[in-house]
């Protein structure tokens, strides 16, 4: 065999490749050509019988044709995107997998997880009310008379609903104090209850605002339920989220629903009382707000005045959240950037 023949067969091949339309016909061609009966195999078996000083350039010749083909059958293979067995070759098994980036918990939805954990070890059951409530249950039901500030349209989301049932107008609660009247309707002392969930407020957004935010109500009712029983309560609580170091005090303070009415405050946790910008040098935080059940709240659910007692506290999770981590802008919660929700 001389080197014509090679150049034929290697013209042969151009052609036949033109007409390789499908893996199995490119299957068909390989074998052919590269098989161990195909031709390749062979020309390299005549090899041994020709004369010494033809065999070199011979073989040579041969091998080219091989990578010839090889390179043919890649790249057909990748213009057939077929996936025959010799495609696997070309993936490395031994290369790093791309890792995915695994989502977490939203900062807020930790500390209201984190918050209720600690309750429910003091025995308290975790309820939620819904977001659109009656003017009843927001207000009036929690002792907020007619004329009280909080009830003006600046202050309430109120909702034009079609064919919403009759007998009081829709809004966007304003706080989770609405829950009391709906479990306190539902149940009968003694309770224990926190309810956590989003609260709505028409404010101008700033660093401190926002119209949308989160509290955690509780609430305790029973025989004999005493002023006392909420101090002692909100410093295990205190002690529970802030770190055992923390002090907290209680200042007077008014609520319609509670009476007496007390808001909470807790050392400042960046200089510790000594007074510093983030306290505004009163050495004291705001944490929440609280108090005895205003008895007028316990006829309008229905419950005996003279009987039961019980106490109730509201918290801003925003806040809660902030003080813990010293954030200093209530924004950063909700504008979904990653480099600041994946420090929590
Ligand atoms: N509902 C009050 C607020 O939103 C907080 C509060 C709840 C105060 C329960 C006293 C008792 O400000």
């Amino acid at each position: 065999m001389s080197g014509n023949d090679i150049g034929a067969i290697s013209a042969q091949i151009d052609s036949e490749i033109q007409g390789v339309d499908s893996s199995q016909k490119l299957d068909d061609f390989r074998v052919k050509y590269l098989g161990r009966k195909g031709i390749l195999a062979e020309l390299t078996g005549l090899i041994p019988g020709l004369p010494k000083e033809a065999r070199s350039s011979f073989g040579q010749q041969v091998n080219l044709l091989k990578n010839k083909l090889n390179t043919l059958i890649v790249e057909k293979q990748k213009t057939l995107g077929s996936g025959s067995g010799a495609r696997v070759s070309e993936v490395d098994i031994g290369m790093p997998g791309i890792s995915q980036s695994l989502g977490r918990l939203h900062p807020i939805t930790q500390v209201i997880n984190e918050i209720c954990a600690i309750f429910k070890q003091m025995g308290f059951l975790v309820v939620e009310g819904p977001e659109v409530e009656t003017e009843y249950n927001n207000f009036t039901g929690l002792n907020i008379p007619l004329d009280h500030p909080s009830r003006e349209a600046f202050d309430t989301f109120y909702l034009k609903l079609p064919g919403c049932p009759s007998g009081g107008k829709q809004l966007l609660r304003s706080h989770t104090s609405p829950v009391q009247v709906r479990i306190m309707k539902e149940k009968k002392p003694p309770l224990a209850v926190v309810a956590p969930g989003r609260v709505y407020r028409p404010d101008a957004v700033d660093a401190s605002h926002l119209f949308m935010f989160h509290q955690i109500e509780g609430f305790v009712v029973g025989e004999n339920i005493r002023f006392s029983d909420l101090k002692g309560m909100l410093e295990l609580f205190a002690k529970a989220v802030f770190g055992k170091d923390i002090k907290m005090r209680l200042r007077p303070h008014f609520f319609p629903f509670t009476e007496p009415s007390a808001e909470m405050d807790i050392s400042c946790i960046i200089c510790k009382g000594a007074g510093c910008s983030v306290c505004g040098r009163k050495g004291w935080l705001e944490v929440l707000g609280s108090g005895m059940i205003n008895p007028n709240v316990f006829k309008n659910v229905g419950y005996d005045p003279e009987k039961y007692t019980g106490f109730a506290f509201g918290m801003g999770i925003e806040r809660i959240t902030m003080l813990k981590y010293g954030i200093d802008d209530i924004r950063l919660f909700f504008e979904n950037d990653l480099n600041f929700l994946n420090q929590f």
